[in-house]
């Protein structure tokens, strides 16, 4: 048995890839097939190393769980002693609590049952709101939340100018302030309240925007509802230029779409979900958090 190699579904070759090649190991494809009745057929690759990394990135999860589940049964009964699973966005993560009598408390349900799959977990800017660390969702020793700030921060002032970094809540000033630090670039925070799936209420701070360029920063893109809410009120103070980074590029539906016909310039997203507008590849941070001693 070889120690360690990494394992990967065929629509995220590209990322896996380059976690391997960064760490000089070997990668090879899980086949998958679905059948009629959208049952799932998995079937790994014959004599897996002793220590799996699956990677998996978890958007739009629901059958990526089953498959996980069957690759991790299949996995521990063909002898793999230690299973990784690096999973850059970590599903149902946003509902921490029972908000009416009854709702199941999806980010401490899927924790716990992704800690009895797996050793150890490796996220990225986990959607933690009032849970302020990952092992308190993912019961492991090893459930590692990194964070994007840094690199996102390194990437936006290689790009150059001097744009205002706005992050849309109280909860992204944690990215914000990581990534003004690295990019040495003013920021500021605005407040908001969610009112549907796609409505939000944003206050903006008291600043004076215009003629400023703004690089709206975010954990996640989903509806686009909020940066096109945000957007719109940048417009109007006068804003000239509005780029956007965020770690994972969800993009449900025709957010994409929404977004350009706000006004927004570039997107720019980490591999984290394999999409056209990424820019910022998250390998060397994967690799330095699997190689690190504990
Ligand atoms: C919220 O707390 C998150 O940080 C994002 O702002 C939110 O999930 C974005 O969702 P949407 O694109 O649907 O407005």
């Amino acid at each position: 048995m070889t120690a360690r190699e990494i394992m990967y579904f065929s629509d995220e070759c590209a990322a896996a890839q380059r976690l391997a090649d960064t760490m000089g190991i070997a990668c090879r494809c899980i086949e998958s097939h679905r059948f009629p009745d959208d049952e799932l057929r998995v079937r790994i690759p014959l004599n897996p190393a002793a220590h799996v990394i699956l990677y998996r990135s978890l958007a739009h999860p629901n059958d990526k769980l089953i498959e996980l589940l069957l690759v991790v049964e299949t996995l521990r009964e063909k002898g793999v002693h230690e299973l990784s699973l690096i999973a850059p966005y970590l599903c149902y993560m946003r509902q921490d609590a029972e908000n009416t009598p009854g709702e199941a408390v999806s980010q401490s349900i899927i924790g716990r049952w992704l800690a009895n799959l797996f050793d150890s977990i490796y996220t990225i800017d986990a959607h933690l709101h009032r849970t302020h660390e990952l092992t308190a969702a993912v019961p492991l020793h090893r459930a590692v939340n990194l964070t994007a700030a840094q690199i996102l921060g390194e990437f936006v002032r290689a790009r150059g100018g001097t744009p205002c970094l706005l992050g849309p809540d109280e909860e992204s000033g944690q990215w914000v302030q990581r990534m003004a630090q690295a990019a040495k670039l003013d920021s500021a925070v605005a407040t908001k309240v969610r009112e549907g799936d796609e409505r939000v209420v944003i206050t903006l701070p008291e600043m004076d925007w215009q003629g400023r360029d703004v690089v709206l920063v975010d954990d996640v893109v989903s509806s686009g509802g909020t940066l096109v809410t945000i957007c719109g009120m940048l417009r109007s103070r006068g804003v000239v230029n509005i780029d956007v980074a965020v770690t994972h590029p969800l993009f449900a539906h025709d957010a994409l779409n929404k977004l350009h016909r706000a006004g927004v310039r570039h997107i720019w997203s980490t591999d984290s979900i394999a999409h056209p507008t990424n820019s910022v590849f998250l390998a060397p941070l994967w690799s330095t958090a699997l190689n690190q001693v504990v």
